[in-house]
């Protein structure tokens, strides 16, 4: 099982994945966290790009497109791997992460548009496993700004709202369970786990 926790920056991903590890360990399961960036050099290299005023520029948005997508492939050995061993694994974004944040034209424009204009992100991602189920964590863009450190210059109102709504589109077409991340920890882990049982058929 390969689940994936999306959402935008602030939205309590890391809090819950750490929740939801502890939740299946405790089950038995052997779990394998990862998260994007990663620790590799690419993703050290992003994470510094990251915290330029320009990131959210048009061409450093495709910049990290590339970086990602490269950091993502180097991760494809240690999933396989996981899967083999048979452990449960949980992502901290996935390669959707590039397809709301890398496409910010997209939710401006029509469905169609949006697709094709995204066309060139899903190729140069089509290595990339796709995960068996996707959580996203929707959460109003001024509470996710005011728990964010402002550390990254992606925390921003105007452009967090176009990839909360980009996000939100993806989860229409992509079949995400989508989680209210305005409500307290517990309850948001209570839901998590309620959406998580019936595809590891435990009762919760
Ligand atoms: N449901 C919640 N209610 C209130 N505060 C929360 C909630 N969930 C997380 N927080 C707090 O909000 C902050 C951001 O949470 P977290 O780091 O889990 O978000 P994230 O989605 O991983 O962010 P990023 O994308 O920047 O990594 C943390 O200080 C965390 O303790
Ligand atoms: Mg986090």
């Amino acid at each position: 099982m390969y689940i994936c926790l999306e959402g935008i920056d602030g939205s309590g991903k890391s809090t819950q994945i750490l929740l939801l590890e502890k939740w299946l360990s405790d089950y038995g399961y052997e779990v394998l966290r990862i998260f994007e960036p990663t620790n590799s050099s690419t993703g050290k290299l992003i994470r510094e790009i990251l915290k330029d005023p320009r990131a959210t520029n048009d061409n450093f948005q495709k910049t990290l497109a590339l970086l990602f997508a490269a950091d993502r492939m180097v991760l494809m050995d240690t999933i396989e791997a996981a899967e083999e061993a048979g452990k449960a694994i949980i992502s901290d974004r996935c390669f959707y992460s590039s397809i709301a944040y890398q496409n910010p034209q997209g939710v401006q424009n029509s469905k169609q548009r949006l697709d094709s204009d995204a066309s060139w992100l899903y190729e140069l991602n089509k290595f990339i496993k796709k995960p068996d189920m996707v959580i996203l964590l929707d959460l109003d863009v001024e509470k996710a700004i005011s728990r964010c450190d402002g550390s990254d210059s992606f925390e921003n109102k105007v452009f967090l709202e176009k990839i909360r709504n980009r996000y939100l589109e993806l989860a229409k077409t992509n079949d995400f369970f989508v989680i209210n991340a305005n409500n307290g920890i517990n309850k948001i882990h209570e839901d998590i786990k309620k959406a998580v049982s019936p595809k590891i058929g435990r009762c919760i």
